[in-house]
């Protein structure tokens, strides 16, 4: 994986080298982002905005919730300009302190409504789907489920699997209680459980007791299964798909980011958000990250559906209402989950 990663790095790199970007400005300010992407992902994408635009970066790198709690303590004394985010209910807790400012229109109109907040406070810059993932030798094509909420059916007894500490999981959990209701799904968690859903600590593992056997499917983000094709065997025996359009079960989270209303650098907070949207900085992330594009016209990487196709799929679940995580805990903790 890291081998994989460090040849796109490298290639970025080279075709900023090549002329692919505009030089470097003389100088572009300064800047201070709060990324709670992490340093392995990010890091070359803030290296090229640095030698593109001339702009110093501060980058405070910590866990997403611990860095909007921050931001939030912090409120109009933050040094942050820019708050990058793992996930749209950060985002949405950030907003709802009032802390964002507006995000210019012409970088709200180059990302699709479903991924950007409605009142134009943070847009995406990538895409990670929820997917099923299965064992092709262990499910026919035939007999998938087109609902999430099929799983609990005895054909599944014993052979899920899923990991309810992990953030991407509660996402989803909070996604289904906006869509369904708290009712519909407690007794869905209820119900996997009583269907022997097996827990994970987190998503590659889930992939890995496919490969291995020991469960036939599961209810990662689409990524990771994409990472292990790459990195180890075309033919690593684990596949994966949609359910129906619309499923909850098909919830596409982003990574986004929102310019604080009190920071000191607003053009280059701008100007930095523009580069994440830009053609470069998004072939990055779906060649390397292996994340979804949010701007028209990228190259997709294999394993990925168009732009169109992931907004299409996507439940109708406004991202904006992800940010009810503590009820999520509350409940997947009740139900013996957590
Ligand atoms: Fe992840």
């Amino acid at each position: 994986m890291n081998g994989y990663r460090g040849l796109f790095a490298w290639v970025f790199l080279a075709l900023s080298a090549a002329g692919a970007v505009p030089a470097r400005a003389e100088d572009g300010g300064r800047l201070v982002v709060y990324s709670g992407r992490s340093k392995s992902l990010v890091a070359p994408v803030f290296a090229l905005f640095e030698k593109q635009t001339g702009t110093r970066v501060d980058i405070k790198y910590g866990k997403t919730p611990e860095l909007a709690l921050m931001i939030r303590e912090e409120g109009a004394r933050s040094p942050a300009d820019v708050f990058w985010s793992q996930d749209a209910g950060a985002l949405g807790a950030v907003q709802n302190e009032g802390l964002f400012a507006d995000l210019p229109a012409d970088i709200l109109e180059s990302v699709p409504a479903a991924f950007r907040h409605s009142g134009g406070k943070w847009a995406a810059v990538t895409g990670r789907a929820r997917v099923l993932t299965y064992s092709p030798a262990r499910a026919k094509p035939e007999s998938l489920p087109k609902s999430v909420f099929d799983l609990t059916e005895a054909r599944f007894k014993g052979r899920v699997g899923w990991a309810p500490a992990n953030a991407s999981f509660q996402a989803f959990v909070t996604a289904m209680r906006k869509m369904h209701g708290e009712e519909k799904t407690r007794q869905w968690l209820v119900a996997m459980k009583a269907n022997g859903a097996r827990a994970f600590p987190s998503n590659a593992p889930i992939i890995q007791a496919i490969a291995a056997g020991e469960i036939d499917y599961g209810l990662p983000n689409h990524y990771y299964l994409l990472g292990f094709k790459k990195a180890e065997d075309v033919e690593f025996p684990v596949e994966q798909t949609f359910f129906a359009a619309g499923d909850v079960g098909n919830l596409v989270n982003v990574a986004g980011v929102g310019i604080l209303a009190a920071g000191k650098n607003r053009d280059a907070a701008e100007r930095f958000v523009r580069f994440l949207l830009s053609p470069l900085a998004q072939q990055y992330f779906a060649s390397d990250t292996l994340e979804y594009p949010v701007i028209d016209g990228v190259i997709a990487g294999t394993g990925l559906v168009s732009r169109d196709e992931l907004v299409r799929l996507a439940p109708p679940v406004t991202l904006d209402d992800l940010d009810d995580l503590e009820a999520t805990l509350a409940l997947l903790r009740s139900v013996g989950l957590l």
